[in-house]
């Protein structure tokens, strides 16, 4: 523990609805089944602010140090760590599960989770975040990151890494409906942060994309944005015009249609987008639900064709195993074809979030920079 300092700054927020601010902390120790990582940075959600401000009822327990997924050093580790050592680069998941319990399972710093397993861990024993210089982290959120190949090889840095953030959460979800190369999947919406890394997530799986959105600027973006990135991309793009039966026939005129990811916010619940790509589907089609749904999609074409429908928190670890494997072997896009970050300091947490919430869509991540 030689070169971390005793003490160490981090972002806190002291109740829903507070300004946060910036404390000054005493450095935990490392202690067996944990790890002391050093923040380079994390991701900021483009609805932090609304989970902050309450606009978002998550169930979160305060006074806690915000945070979500972020990409940190290794700056000590307990004593049962046996790869993850001073210096590795890592990976640091917000998604924390009940180690003797499946059942308990929260998304760390966003929500306390909905079941006593969940609620005492991120209460009692996982509760401050990585807005924050330093975070004690469960050794198991720690992924190590092949840095040779990944910075050395491949150019990535902590600013590009930390769009691991919006690309796992789509793979977890393509995962559950096993989306092949060659096939089709309608995203949707697909302009979002998360929904538009849904797209560079299926091509880069060898899937050809329909994507599906109500804004054609940004479609259009979305199309040479990931065609720049992966000249090979195969992809169409669909206006959602509220007209649910033109919007499948459109859909339909690009062929079969094997999968659905549907990534909506609350605000797009309603949309059509979801139904009309459903009814679009083949039989024994696919559908992947991540976002909120307030339209029927189980109806007569669902019964008719043998649909299934999935639906998915977050990833497994197995995912997020896997999708670093397709990172490190050279799948996406590098650079500024990849992501373009917005950082602040952690002081500026305010422009951060306001930021999150503007800047979004494929290939933009906002970040907090201890
Ligand atoms: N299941 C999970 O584990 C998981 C994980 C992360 C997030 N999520 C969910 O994913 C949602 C999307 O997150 P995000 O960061 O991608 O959001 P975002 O960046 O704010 O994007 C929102 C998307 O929804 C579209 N949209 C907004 N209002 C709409 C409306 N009234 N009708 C049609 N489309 C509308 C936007 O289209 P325009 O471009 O036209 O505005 C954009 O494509 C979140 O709200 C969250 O609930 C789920």
């Amino acid at each position: 523990m030689s070169d971390i300092p005793t003490h160490y700054q981090a972002l806190v927020l002291d109740h829903i609805g507070a300004e946060m601010r910036i404390e000054r902390r005493p450095m935990p120790q490392a202690g067996p089944g944990s790890i002391i990582v050093r923040i380079l940075e994390s991701s900021v959600l483009s609805y932090q602010n609304d989970i902050y401000n309450g606009k978002r009822r998550y169930p979160l327990t305060t006074p806690i140090v915000g945070g979500c997924s972020a990409v940190g050093r290794v700056a000590a580790a307990g004593h049962d760590a046996t790869i993850l050592l001073p210096g590795q680069l890592v990976w640091v998941d917000c998604v924390v599960r009940g180690r003797d319990d499946p059942e308990a399972i929260y998304l760390w710093s966003i929500h306390d989770g909905y079941g006593p397993g969940s609620q005492k861990l991120s209460r009692e024993v996982w509760h401050d975040g990585t807005f924050a210089e330093f975070a004690k982290v469960p050794m198991e959120n720690c992924i190590p990151l092949n840095e040779v190949r990944l910075c050395k090889d491949l150019g990535y840095s902590a600013r590009e890494l930390i769009y691991l953030s919006h690309l796992l959460v789509p793979f977890g979800g393509l995962r559950t409906i096993d989306l092949k190369a060659g096939e089709t999947v309608v995203v949707c919406p697909s302009t979002g942060g998360f929904s538009g890394a849904g797209v560079q997530v299926a091509l880069a799986i060898g899937a050809r994309v329909i994507a599906m959105g109500r804004n054609e600027t940004e479609l259009a973006r979305l199309k040479s944005f990931v065609t720049k990135g992966t000249p090979w991309a195969n992809i169409e793009t669909v206006k959602v015009t509220g007209d649910q039966a033109a919007d499948t026939a459109s859909l339909k005129s690009f062929g079969v249609i094997d999968a659905v990811l549907d990534l909506s916010p609350p605000a797009a619940a309603h949309s059509t987008h979801l139904p009309s790509a459903v009814a679009a589907l083949r039989r024994g089609g696919r559908i992947s639900v991540m976002g909120s749904v307030g339209q029927p999609i189980v109806g007569w074409h669902f019964l008719s064709h043998d649909l299934q429908l999935k639906g998915k928190l977050m990833y497994e670890r197995e995912d997020l195993m896997l999708f670093i494997k397709m990172l490190e072997a050279g799948l996406f896009a590098k650079g500024k074809d990849l992501v373009e970050t917005k950082c602040f300091v952690l002081g500026d947490w305010k422009e951060a979030f306001n930021a999150a919430a503007e800047y979004t869509g494929v290939g933009r991540i906002v970040s907090l920079t201890p």
